[in-house]
């Protein structure tokens, strides 16, 4: 079935990795991204057909209404992402991640499809043995988490809605995001040679963006079986330690060095084992393992840093 699709924050980094992949199956995809971080990372669709795209902000009724009017399916990936940047400008957090996705709701038809990437950021640290699945308690702590988990909520009221609890995302992408673990270790490993991590025991799940851009077309195709249900979404032979992500990367980076130190704490104190099981009982398998991300981590990095400030 070939759809109409609104993507809001198509431009940004899982945006800019699915569009083309929704493109790509014959789907009529439309963007709405305020391009905050000047990206042009879109410039290789422009060329086809079914692309369109509106520079405009989601939190504008006369904006957001019409082009979800022309649409099937919504997927809302525009937001301010992160527990830092939520910190930085808490009143813009509130409007974008809270506010704007309740108007979206309001305006949301019976028939129209809506699937939206949420966090598992707010698993805490899981039971005692620190594993959780889409049952376990949320304990969100930074704002990020928590309006995520009060927008999941919201969104889950609707019947043509699934809402997929990503792992941290890994990978390249046109817009990148250095800001992310296994993104940012790999990074220092390449280019500082050491990190110095703290609670290097905590264990996170992690998931390739191009697995993520798979699973929403998984869904598109599925969407009968699978609507109304919320999923954790990442690979299952990842729930490792950073301290065990260092390892990996130390494969590939043979003089990367890391050490601990009590530097810092997780805004959400993310230490769990994430269960996976109830998105592949729908038939998903993940497709890019962790060393295979960060062996084209590795590569991509040959083209990027930063060196703004630097003449290096
Ligand atoms: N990357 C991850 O690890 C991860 C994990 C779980 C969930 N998510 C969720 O996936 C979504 C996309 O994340 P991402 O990693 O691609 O982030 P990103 O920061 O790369 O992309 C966000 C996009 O939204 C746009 N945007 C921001 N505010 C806007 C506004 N008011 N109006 C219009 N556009 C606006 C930005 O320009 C950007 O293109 C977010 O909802 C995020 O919470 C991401």
């Amino acid at each position: 079935m070939i759809y109409n699709i609104l993507v809001t924050g198509g431009a940004g980094y899982l945006g800019s990795t699915m569009v083309p992949d929704l493109l790509n199956a014959g789907h009529k995809v439309t963007v709405l991204d305020n391009f905050m971080f000047k990206q042009a990372t879109l410039n290789h669709v422009c060329h086809h057909p079914n692309f369109s795209v509106v520079k405009g902000d989601i939190r504008v009724e006369s904006v957001i209404a019409p082009l979800m009017k022309k649409a099937d399916v919504i997927i809302p990936l525009a937001a301010l992402v992160g527990a830092p940047l939520c910190s930085l400008d808490p009143v813009g957090a509130t409007t974008v991640n809270h506010d704007a996705i309740t108007l979206m709701l309001k305006h949301l038809s019976r028939e129209q499809i809506v699937l939206m990437p949420t966090t598992n950021s707010a698993y805490g640290t899981g039971d005692e043995n620190n594993h959780c699945t889409e049952e376990s308690p949320l304990r969100p702590i930074s704002q990020y988490a928590i309006e995520k988990v009060g927008i999941e909520k919201e969104l889950m009221q609707h019947p043509n809605a699934i809402s997929f609890r990503l792992a941290t995302v890994f990978g390249m992408s046109p817009r990148m995001r250095i800001d992310l673990l296994v993104n940012d270790f790999t990074y220092r490993a390449v280019y500082d040679r050491f990190v110095v991590l703290f609670e290097s025991h905590f264990k996170r799940n992690y998931v390739h963006v191009r697995d993520v851009s798979r699973v929403f077309q998984h869904a598109l195709i599925n969407h009968e079986k699978m609507k109304g249900q919320i999923y954790n979404v990442g690979l299952s032979d990842a729930n490792v330690s950073k301290k065990e992500l260092c390892e990996h990367i130390q494969k590939q980076v043979p003089n990367f060095i890391f050490i601990e130190a009590p530097v810092g704490k997780d805004p959400d104190q993310r230490n769990y084992i994430v269960s996976n099981a109830k998105i592949e009982a729908t038939g998903f398998k993940t497709e890019f393992s962790l060393d295979r991300g960060i062996g084209e981590l590795i590569k991509g990095y040959t083209m990027i840093r930063n060196s703004l400030y630097g003449n290096v």
